[in-house]
Order: structure tokens, then C-alpha cells, then sequence
């Protein structure tokens, strides 16, 4: 899967909340409340494959994500979830994703974290949709750097917090420029 959306049509896509210095976990979970965010994840992931980390999976509350095929990587061949399937490897969660996203005639898999698997997607991925969080928490997981050489930004919006809302934020949409070299999964 070198050239996902050349091959089979299907999009990459990584999508993440990102704070300002770059945090996006604390402790096994979200450092910040977004309740906007937490909408916008639904709709954009409704209907599609998710791929996600293991720590990231279990941070959803127990059960998996509804509407979406929950597709779980982890090297650990006894951890299984009722409701997901279980991905061994990158390039196993990517072919069942890619299967999934077929039969459901979804355009897009969408990685859904967390740090591990992003860090391991961002050089494979086709777009990247990004909420940057106006906040600089304390955090031990941070999104990788965003290079402007390989990514350009296409769109963006502007967000004062709602009610629910911890803080203001940007979504941000970013395409890969074309002729961006696309890493093989295990390359890096
Ligand atoms: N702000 C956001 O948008 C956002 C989104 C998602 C997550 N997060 C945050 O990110 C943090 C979690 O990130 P994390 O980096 O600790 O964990 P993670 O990426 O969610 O999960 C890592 C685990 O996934 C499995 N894994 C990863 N790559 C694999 C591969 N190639 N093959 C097989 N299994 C693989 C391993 O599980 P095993 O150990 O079982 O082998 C690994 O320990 C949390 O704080 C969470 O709240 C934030």
C-alpha cells in the first residue's frame, strides 16, 4: 500500500486534535474538553473504516466506535474486543480497512490514532485533517511535525469554543503536494 489512492481510490486519511505545541494525549487520554470536536470526529468517521492503536481503542469508553468498522492494531495475539477486528500489523489493519472501506463504498480509512500509529501513517497518508486546539498542555503524546515541504494546507476554519468547548480551535485540511515521495509501511 505505497500509493494508496492511486491504486484502489481509497484516501488515507489521518485525522487528529492537535494542540498548539503539538500534545495530543496525557495519560492514556484527551489532555483538554471539546465537545465540538468530539461531533466533528463522528460525522467525518461515520460509515468508514477507523484504524486505531490499541492504548487508543481502550480509551474509548469500552465498547467500539458504532457505525464504523473498528479495525485494532497490537502486536498482542490475546487482546481481542468483541465488535473490532484485530490487526496484527500495519499492512494487515490497512488491507482489512481497505476491504471494509470497498464493500462500504467509503472513499476514505480514516487513522484515528494514537501517537504510534499516527507517527507510523503520516508518511503513507494522502490528507491529513487536523483540529488545532489553542491550548499548550502537559502531554506524553505529541502528533508528528506537519512538514510544509510535503504537506500543503488547503482549507481552513476558525472555531470560538461552544458551550462544551475547553477552548477556541482551527480545522485544517492538508493535502499532499503532488510529487511527494509516499513511504512503504515499515519504511521509517
Ligand atoms: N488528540 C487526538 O486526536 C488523539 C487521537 C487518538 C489518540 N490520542 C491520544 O494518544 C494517546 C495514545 O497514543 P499511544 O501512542 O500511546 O498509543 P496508540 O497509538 O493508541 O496505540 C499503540 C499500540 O498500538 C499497537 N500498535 C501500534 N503499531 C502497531 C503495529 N504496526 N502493529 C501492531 N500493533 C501496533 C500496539 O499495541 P500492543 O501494545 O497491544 O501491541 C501499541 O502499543 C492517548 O493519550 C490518546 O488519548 C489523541
Amino acid at each position: 500500500m505505497s500509493e494508496p489512492r492511486a491504486r484502489s481510490g481509497i484516501e488515507l486519511v489521518l485525522l487528529a486534535a492537535v494542540a498548539d505545541n503539538g500534545v495530543i494525549g496525557r495519560g492514556g487520554t484527551l489532555p483538554w474538553r471539546l465537545k465540538s470536536d468530539m461531533r466533528h470526529f463522528r460525522a467525518i468517521t461515520w460509515g468508514k473504516p477507523v484504524v486505531v492503536g490499541r492504548a487508543t481503542f481502550l480509551s474509548f469508553t469500552i465498547k467500539p466506535l458504532p457505525g464504523r468498522t473498528n479495525i485494532v492494531l497490537s502486536r498482542n495475539h490475546s487482546f481481542g474486543a468483541a465488535g473490532a477486528v484485530m490487526a496484527p500489523s500495519l499492512e494487515a489493519a490497512l488491507q482489512a480497512a481497505r476491504g471494509d472501506a470497498l464493500r462500504r463504498a467509503a472513499g476514505a480509512i480514516m487513522v484515528v490514532g494514537g501517537a504510534d500509529v499516527y507517527a507510523q501513517t503520516i508518511a503513507i497518508a494522502d490528507r491529513l485533517l487536523i483540529t488545532r486546539v489553542h491550548l499548550q498542555p502537559q502531554g506524553d503524546a505529541k502528533f508528528p511535525a506537519i512538514d510544509s515541504d510535503i504537506w500543503r494546507e488547503s482549507e481552513r476554519s476558525e472555531h470560538r469554543p461552544g458551550p462544551d468547548d475547553e477552548a477556541s480551535f482551527t480545522t485544517l485540511v492538508y493535502e499532499r503536494r503532488t510529487g511527494s515521495i509516499v513511504s512503504a509501511p515499515g519504511s521509517h
